[in-house]
């Protein structure tokens, strides 16, 4: 669909915020759920993109809903895309993929997020404080409003600083925020799968559902923890999408099998939001 850039702003050195104007996109999303996103080719063109979908502003009268994603610039198409200016075209499809369901009767939980992988997890936090997510006892696309706020643990990780995102977001959806990074810039020195197990372990909040979204390491570790601890997980996967919609094969994440040899899921399609059960880690 033709969009358009309402704001395009650094929120770090490596990190930006994107607003796009989308006539016609939805006025709701899962949390979880991504867009594709490409240049319309004539100024500095790049492949489509998948990027998690962090806000949605509905659309006002004659304005169109404006899109929020934030992005990581990492290599070319980033680059690109932090080159693009306010009032230029852009293309935009989705919303995309499944989204995390919220288990009924849900108390407390623990969220657990890394770099790129926050800003769905913080979408997801701001649906839990208003209570608009889809609930296990929901039809598919069904939300029930009018739920009290479940007790929000969050764990951010990152290599630096610079990695922690949304913490003004989780703290306005009243949630708990434990940091860790591995260069000791901010919160505690080291991976935030070493202040997750404790908190886990010891932890009165008996969350029956952990959340996560981040890089493969951290969430093939917090599965193990979860696993471990009989705590169910939903993890939310990253991969490279070309089509975004099940035409390409590309994005293919390998599954246990029961033996009879590999089989695989699509991130794009049947994602990417997976029981962390299903997936076969590394
Ligand atoms: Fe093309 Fe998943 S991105 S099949």
């Amino acid at each position: 669909m033709h969009a358009e850039i309402v704001f395009n702003r650094p929120i770090s050195a490596a990190y930006r915020h994107l607003g796009v104007a989308a006539p016609g996109f939805p006025g709701r999303f899962g949390p979880g759920q991504f867009v594709m996103v490409r240049s319309p080719g004539d100024v500095d063109p790049f492949l489509p993109r998948a990027f998690s979908i962090y806000r949605l502003v509905p659309s006002t009268g004659a304005a169109a809903p404006v899109v929020e994603i934030l992005y990581k610039v990492l290599g070319k198409g980033t680059r690109c895309l932090s080159r693009m200016e306010p009032g230029q075209a852009i293309e935009i499809l989705g919303p995309l993929g499944n989204s995390f369901i919220v288990p009924e009767g849900l108390g407390g939980t623990a969220l657990v997020a890394g770099g790129i992988g926050v800003p769905p997890i913080a979408a997801l936090a701001t649906a839990l404080a208003q209570s608009r997510v889809p609930r296990a006892e929901s039809r598919e696309g069904e939300v029930i409003s009018g739920q009290r706020a479940v007790r929000l643990e969050v764990f951010l990780g990152g290599k630096t600083h610079e990695d922690i995102l949304c913490v003004k977001d989780f703290e306005e959806a009243g949630a708990t925020v434990h940091i860790a990074t591995e260069d000791g810039s901010l919160g505690a020195h080291g991976l935030i799968t070493e202040i997750l197990e404790p908190f886990l372990r010891t932890s009165d909040l008996g969350p029956r559902t952990i959340f996560t979204c981040g890089p493969p390491g951290m969430l093939a570790a917090v599965a193990r923890l979860a696993e471990a601890r009989g705590v169910l997980c939903q993890t939310s996967v990253e991969a490279n999408m070309a089509c975004g919609f099940g035409a390409c094969m590309g994005c293919a994440v390998e599954v246990r099998s029961d033996g009879s040899g590999p089989r695989y899921k699509l991130v794009c399609k049947d994602g990417p939001v997976f029981d962390s059960r299903v997936i076969k880690w590394e």
